[in-house]
């Protein structure tokens, strides 16, 4: 059975005791993060984190995000705290970004999926912050099923795990609306692993040019150090085809291909910045930032609509637009198209 706890007026400490003892007894709790809604559980607690890999579907090699809600619980899960680490804590914690550090032995490899390696971030979501304190470190991938697109809506939770897990905590709309920013700091240089919700350039102010991994712009190369690379992504059922380019052209190019796959026979979806005339059809806001924080929300909309193929306005990579394209390019298995 699952319990739906409702948030959506605010934090409730009430509630968040009874969530946070389903935690310290070793349960599967879904709670909000300003990014996407994690699959949480006791990350020191192997027969737990074990549980969300069985809930998702997922790869036991691709490691988890560990959360916590103070600085001081970094001491315990990593065993050394390198100098840009402290800098980038104090200046973005709460927030989103993920760092990944060498590992305390206390953090079962379950959890860092046999690396010695930890990623840790403090989430800043008010409801996700108390869930932590009334518990303990939480373990908590993106709540979705493994290879679907990421959960921002309660709703999103409840269609792939109702029934599977023993709470999903219901705060309302994440704000952010792609995963954070994962860096490495475990290795000679600072390294970007997974684009996200912070942006790169706001780091670089902080600690001077961070590495690229090379997997991060473009197909799955290599992948020891940043294993949930390589695996399927993002996907609705309905396949997405990506057109980038400049603004004027890919508008002509998004009508040109739904007049083609409409002449095919397929109900045809379109997610953009602007409207577009097609069977179904989702706006995506404005800036660069209504677009990250409508992205999976229009991917799960458009298949729920039951559209045959999906048609997804590309934005410039800057910004939150970096991790926006990283995530509609997997989430199309690459397949894109130069207006
Ligand atoms: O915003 C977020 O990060 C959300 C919310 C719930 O906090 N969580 C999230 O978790 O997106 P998940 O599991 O969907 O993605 C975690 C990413 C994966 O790409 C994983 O490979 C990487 O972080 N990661 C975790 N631990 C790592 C490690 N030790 N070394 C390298 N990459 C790691
Ligand atoms: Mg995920």
């Amino acid at each position: 059975m699952t319990i739906v706890i409702n948030m959506r007026d605010g934090l409730d400490e009430r509630k968040i005791k009874v969530a946070g003892r389903l935690i310290i007894e070793g349960k599967l709790v879904a709670f909000p993060t300003e990014t996407v809604y994690g699959l949480g559980a006791d990350a020191l607690n192997e027969k737990a984190v074990r549980r969300i890999f069985e809930a998702k579907g997922r790869p036991a090699d691709n490691p988890l995000i560990v959360h916590i809600a103070e600085f001081d619980d970094l001491k315990k899960l990593a065993r050394e705290i390198p100098e840009e680490a402290k800098i980038l804590a104090e200046k973005f914690w709460p927030g989103p970004l993920t760092l990944v550090l060498p590992k305390r032995d206390e953090v079962p490899l379950v959890t860092t999926g046999g690396l010695d390696t930890v990623a840790v971030r403090m989430p800043a979501h008010p409801i996700a912050l108390a869930l932590i304190r009334a518990s303990t470190p939480i373990a908590a991938p993106s709540a979705n099923i493994s290879g679907k697109p990421s959960p921002t809506l309660a709703e999103h939770v409840v269609d792939d795990f109702y029934g599977r897990i023993e709470a999903i905590i219901d705060g309302g709309p994440t704000w952010v609306g792609v995963e954070s920013t994962v860096i490495d700091l475990s290795s000679e240089r600072p390294t970007l692993l997974r684009p996200g919700g912070l942006p790169l350039e706001e780091i670089e102010k902080v600690i001077g040019t961070v590495e690229i991994h090379p997997a991060v712009k473009g197909k799955a190369v290599d992948l020891a150090r940043a294993p949930g690379m390589k695996y399927r992504h993002y996907s609705p059922n309905a396949p997405v085809i990506v057109v980038e380019g400049p603004r004027e052209k890919v508008r002509e190019k998004i009508e040109e291909l739904v007049a083609e796959y409409r002449s095919k026979g397929y109900r045809v979806g379109v997610m953009a910045t602007e409207e577009f005339e097609a069977d179904e059809f989702f706006y995506l806001g404005k800036t660069v930032e209504d677009v990250a924080r409508n992205l999976f929300r229009a991917l799960r909309e458009l298949d729920r609509r039951g559209v045959d193929v999906i048609i997804a306005e590309g934005v410039e990579e800057r910004g939150l637009g970096l991790a926006v394209m990283n995530r509609l390019r997997k989430a199309s298995g690459y397949r894109i198209i130069r207006a």
